[in-house]
């Protein structure tokens, strides 16, 4: 038996166990995917625990990302730009290989969605560590990118570091040019306690379609029922950004892409 986990804390609320279950019966892969509570003293001596007692690879969610990055000896390219990685793998010569599966994760779940084409001018609020774990896949995607904050130095910051990959200019939360945008993107933590970050509504309104990067079991994110309330109606939360980010980290591990559309529906239905 192949043994997979996600490792968080909390972890209790993961929907990765689940999902990564379903995926591997699609694909007809024999595996054991559990949730891990990490501890926050002691995540590094878990980890190396977990793997030296042959797990072949896991999941990291907050507040882990960074440490278990730090941990790894080798590193995706997207996994160094965001300095944070979402998934572990224990490679054959025996080192850990760091991914970071959120940003493409994000592109595979707008194509679901047809929102993404080339030379799309793309809205992103939050400058954080979310924002940074998307916009390598997003700028290669051909995405050019207005990155607005509450603090501008922080998103002046990760805007002179994505440069050279592409079309990225930092803004003032309270200062976005008014224009059409093909996608806003929601990338703040506001959400997280019941708040919608200070953005001006009149530049949501003309948006074209507007995308959470969190997600609300049963109802709407405080984001998308702002966009709602403006008048919006192409709105998507990010149920199916995490379920594709998960198919990535499978498809690293397996060599197997899952469907992750057909699982995605099926959990759409038990969490409406
Ligand atoms: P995460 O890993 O979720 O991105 P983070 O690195 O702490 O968390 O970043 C949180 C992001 O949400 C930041 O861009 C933060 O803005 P500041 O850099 O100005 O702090 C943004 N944010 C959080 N609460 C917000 C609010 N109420 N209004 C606007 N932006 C908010």
């Amino acid at each position: 038996m192949q043994h997979y986990a996600v490792w968080g804390n909390p972890i209790a609320q993961s929907k990765s166990p689940l999902i990564h279950r379903l995926f591997a019966t699609q694909t007809q892969q024999t595996m054991e995917y559990v949730a891990k509570l990490g501890d926050l003293e002691d995540f590094e001596q878990q980890l190396q625990t977990f793997f030296a007692e042959g797990a072949q690879g896991c999941n990291i969610t907050a507040p882990f990302k960074e440490r278990a990055y730090a941990l790894a000896e080798e590193h995706s390219e997207r996994a160094k730009l965001a300095e944070a990685c979402n998934t572990l793998k224990k490679l054959s010569n025996g080192k850990l290989y760091a991914d970071n599966t959120d940003g493409i994760g994000l592109v595979t779940d707008l194509q679901r969605l047809g929102w993404i084409q080339p030379q799309q001018r793309i809205l992103i609020l939050g400058a954080g560590g979310a924002t940074k774990g998307v916009l390598l896949p997003l700028l290669e995607a051909q995405q050019q990118i207005v990155l607005a904050n509450r603090t501008l130095e922080k998103a002046q910051k990760l805007a002179d570091k994505f440069k050279p990959y592409g079309t990225i200019e930092a803004v003032a939360m309270d200062a976005i040019p008014a224009q059409t945008y093909d996608l806003v993107i929601n990338a703040t933590s506001a959400g997280l306690s019941g708040h919608t970050a200070a953005v001006d509504g009149s530049i949501l309104s003309l948006a074209r379609a507007c995308y959470d990067m969190q997600y609300a079991k049963g109802g709407d994110t405080p984001f998308i029922a702002y966009c709602k309330s403006l008048g919006l109606n192409n709105v998507s939360d990010g149920f199916g950004m995490l379920v594709a980010q998960a198919a990535h980290s499978f498809h690293l591990w397996r060599g197997v892409m899952p469907d992750f559309v057909a699982i995605y529906e099926h959990l759409k239905k038990d969490m409406a």
